[in-house]
């Protein structure tokens, strides 16, 4: 017999899903993930006549985004599937894939919290897998768990909530064991921030793996969350699937239009990127000097295990003006934000250590 499914309760202004930072001001926003940097000049111009000419419909192919980004990936167009934001296509890839009440989606846990709200909408059953030590991906127990219901399996890298990253080559390994069939999609909202050579780029592993997808976003590096853009990169059956079940002009026109300027302007971003991750590093060897130990991450947050703590430390924030998320029990995720916001979570982190 089929466990019965998980349910979920309703969002509410105190879900994961609604972020923290929009319930009460702050100060500093370190709770989304988001970059703490506004649109560039150049992207804000592109915005702004876009907004000019808000009374016409969006390309509906996001054509010039679409071949753009083709370049850039260095893919075919019909390798591609945009949606508002990565969540809008993985809501699309897992309502195209899962079959209703039989099919199992797999992903590790603790993991973005929209994982278990978009299997929900497609009717599919989570299967949830523990993170292995250093609160990093268990491939092994993963592959392990995968059964005769599974259709997709999620591998969150970096990870959120913990910025972790799996080896490439276990990655690559992984990949090889998955049965024909099951779907792997490997989401990389943070690819930008990695550093580390050992991790794998999931674009270069599409060769010869056409049960293999990979979904990025604007959210993050490109610091454009609020419009709403993301995209898969796929064979071209399986983008093509993706596209089929999207909602028709759910990429708007803003997003199309930011998207395109911030790829004319990667290299400026790119290097608000590596300020960035200096401030990760800066940040974690701070966290780390303190004896609060953050996970290795190869993301824009950090993740502080602290337990039972969690809740504290981030009251504890909040009271200084911090809005960091915690996760009551399990730990605090922190945002790498403006070196002044970093600054303000370390004061608090440094009040809160634990005494030599
Ligand atoms: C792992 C992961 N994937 C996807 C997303 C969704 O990003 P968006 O829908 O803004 O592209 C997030 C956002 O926090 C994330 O952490």
């Amino acid at each position: 017999m089929r466990p019965p499914r998980p349910t979920r309760p309703r969002p509410s202004p105190s879900h994961p899903l609604v972020p923290p930072s929009r319930e009460e001001p702050a100060v500093h926003l370190l709770a989304a993930n988001e970059n703490p940097y506004p649109p560039l000049p150049s992207v804000a111009e592109a915005l702004a006549d876009a907004a000019g000419r808000a009374n016409r419909y969006p390309d509906r192919a996001a054509t010039e985004l679409t071949d753009r980004l083709a370049e850039r990936l260095g893919v075919p167009a019909a390798h591609l599937a945009l949606g508002a934001g990565s969540v809008g296509v993985l809501q699309h890839l897992l309502q195209s894939f899962v079959r209703a009440d039989t099919d199992e989606v797999l992903y590790a846990w603790p993991s973005f919290e929209a994982y278990p709200h978009l299997t929900d909408i497609a009717r599919g059953t989570s299967v949830r897998v523990p993170l292995g030590p250093g609160a990093v991906h268990d491939l092994d127990a993963m592959a392990a768990a995968v059964g005769e219901h599974t259709r997709v399996v999620i591998v969150c890298n970096p990870n959120n909530p913990t910025g972790t990253t799996v080896p490439g080559a276990d990655l690559e390994r992984f990949l090889d064991r998955m049965p024909a069939g099951v779907l792997v999609v490997l989401d990389e909202a943070y690819r930008e921030f990695v550093t580390d050579p050992r991790s794998a780029d999931g674009v270069a592993l599409l060769a010869g793996r056409p049960d293999l997808v990979v979904v990025r976003t604007f959210s993050k590096a490109y610091g454009l969350a609020g419009l709403r853009i993301g995209y898969a990169v796929a064979h071209e059956p399986v983008a093509a699937r993706i596209r089929a079940a999207a909602v028709p002009f759910g990429v708007n026109a803003a997003a199309q239009a930011g998207a395109v300027a911030s790829l004319a302007a990667e290299s400026e971003l790119l290097s608000r990127v590596e300020e960035l991750v200096k401030e990760r590093e800066r940040t974690a060897l701070a966290l780390t000097d303190l004896g609060l130990a953050p996970a290795h991450s190869e993301a824009n947050f950090l993740w502080l295990g602290l337990g039972e703590r969690a809740a504290e430390f981030g009251a504890a924030c909040a009271e200084a003006g911090v809005a960091v998320r915690a996760f009551p029990g399990e730990g605090v995720r922190i945002t790498i934000g403006t070196p002044e916001a970093n600054d303000t979570a370390l004061a608090v982190a440094a009040a809160f250590a634990p005494r030599p």
